[in-house]
């Protein structure tokens, strides 16, 4: 006998009803909705608990103004400054999409300092919330290390002396830092695998550990509940719940569209700046890292010798090791802030301490004249780069030979043109040399035909000059003589 299907419930008639029950019958998806629209908030709705959600949407917003700048990126030494110029100058849109990304994090990074303060401030960690504490923790870690690798992708001069400073510090962990400085930059120095490297945690490695972290840290926030206001027993609410859907959902809603128009309108307005490719001779290039981290990096300048051992790795350790065990060292139930000194208290002390680190870089900067006159100096750089139009790649000179958006045979032909020696005599990009004139303008001054005669039976002229025939497969020599004709 076999077995028959189970008829579908028929309670639902109309069409709408009927795709319900068919996709529920298969996916549960009521419940599932029921699960996350009705979830219980005790004390009811409230433009405190929007962070959280913010967070999530800013992520979002990462990852697909990511999507698109990756369609561009190279991560090459080579090619990496050429490229973010290519996507900010030429690519429609490019600058505005790199701007909401690069400004992104800084809004994740004040959105975390939100969230976090609300939740210090709320004790919100507290009756049985330390795996959703944890897990914040380390996404707190993830997203320092995104904004970290991030950093370094353009190639500029500033991504470049920033993360020059960012990895010294790591050869100062005590035994195994050499090691781990040369596992970060992918050698002894900074160039293409230090690009690679940052590049695959920064979209691959960082952003999966995030997503995953993400569910965890959602479902540790479901499985405890939320804490409500201050006054709530965190353990066993009392106060009377509403459900999640519709007044905190529309609040939350609300706040991720304020958030996207703030950083739109700080995209359009002050673009982000590419400045002048990385050049790592230049001697007098000032490194400075984004806001987030100036207090740091003001901390280590205050620092040297042993100092930079303990006060650059081991007292930062500790703190992040302190404000991890958070819930563990606090576990009275009480939230009222005013009732918890001491939590608190060092909470805001960091605060004020870190706050003030940064507020004393930026003052440093700018009351030591010399200093202040190189950082002007290398914003008013970074603008001159930004307003010049883009140049394809530098190292041919003026003459470009725009790989980056050359169809597939004149890439081929460039290629050929390499290995076939012709730029030994003709040079790279075929702007000449002593031993043979320029190849630029070919296309003027002969048909595809004619040239291809000429590279099978030089003329004497060439065979003096010790040009051999070109001895080429017919479509090899059709994409040698693509890209020939496209120099100019
Ligand atoms: C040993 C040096 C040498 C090498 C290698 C060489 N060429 Fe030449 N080539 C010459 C000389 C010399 C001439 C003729 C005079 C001139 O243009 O300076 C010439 C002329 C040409 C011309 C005609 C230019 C004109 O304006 O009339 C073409 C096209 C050309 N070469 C293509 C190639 C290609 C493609 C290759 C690689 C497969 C190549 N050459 C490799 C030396 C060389």
């Amino acid at each position: 006998m076999t077995k028959q299907p189970t008829p579908e419930p028929n309670s639902k008639s109309d069409l709408v009803g009927r795709l319900d029950t068919w996709l529920d019958t298969r996916t549960g998806i009521d419940s599932i909705l029921h699960e996350s629209l009705d979830e219980p908030i005790h004390g009811g709705a409230s433009w405190a608990y929007v962070f959280g959600s913010g967070l999530l949407f800013l992520f979002m917003s990462q990852v697909i103004t990511g999507v698109f700048l990756a369609l561009y990126y190279v991560p090459s030494a080579d090619h990496a400054h050429t490229v973010v110029s290519y996507i900010v100058k030429v690519v429609s849109s490019g600058s505005f999409i790199r701007s909401i990304h690069a400004y992104g994090s800084s809004g994740i990074i004040i959105l975390l300092c939100l969230h976090i303060g609300q939740t210090v401030l709320y004790g919100s960690y507290k009756g049985r919330r330390e795996l959703l504490w944890l897990s914040g923790c380390i996404l707190m870690a993830l997203m320092l290390g995104m904004a970290f690798t991030g950093y370094l992708l353009p190639w500029d001069e500033k991504a470049y002396f920033a993360t020059a400073v960012g990895t010294n510090l790591i050869a100062e962990v005590p035994l195994i830092g050499p090691i781990l400085q040369k596992l970060v930059r992918g050698g002894d120095q900074m160039g293409t695998l230090t690009i690679s490297r940052f590049f695959v945690l920064h979209v691959f490695v960082l952003p999966g550990m995030l997503i995953a972290f993400i569910a965890g840290h959602i479902f540790f926030f479901r499985k405890a509940g939320a804490a409500g206001p201050i006054k709530e027993d965190p353990v066993t609410p009392r106060l009377p719940s509403v459900p999640f859907y519709p007044r905190q959902v529309l609040m939350d809603a609300a706040f991720a569209v304020v958030l996207i128009g703030i950083l739109a309108i700080i995209a359009k307005t002050i673009p982000m700046d590419l400045g002048p490719a990385a050049n790592p001779a230049d001697t007098h290039f000032l490194p400075r890292p984004e806001w987030y981290y100036r207090p740091a990096f003001q901390w280590l300048k205050y620092l040297s010798g042993r100092w930079s051992l303990v006060g650059g790795i081991m007292l930062p350790a500790l703190l992040a090791l302190i404000f991890a065990a958070a819930p563990f060292l606090d576990r009275r139930l009480e939230r009222r802030p005013w009732k918890r000194p001491i939590s608190v208290g060092a909470f805001l002390l960091f605060l004020i301490a870190y706050t003030s680190l940064g507020i004393a870089s930026y003052r440093d900067d700018y009351s030591d004249p010399v200093m202040a006159a190189q950082m002007h100096t290398q914003d008013a750089d970074a603008h001159a780069f930004m307003a010049k139009p883009f140049v394809p790649e530098s190292s041919a000179g003026s003459v470009s030979t725009n790989l980056i958006s050359a169809s597939p045979a004149v890439v081929k032909g460039h290629a050929l043109f390499q290995s076939q020696s012709c730029n030994s005599c003709h040079g790279e990009g075929g702007v000449g040399t002593a031993a043979a004139g320029p190849l630029t303008g070919v296309a003027l001054k002969y048909t595809e035909a004619q040239l291809n005669a000429i590279l099978h039976a030089p003329d004497s002229k060439m065979i003096a000059g010790g040009m051999q025939s070109v001895d080429l497969k017919p479509e090899d020599l059709k994409a040698l003589t693509a890209y020939l004709r496209q120099l100019h």
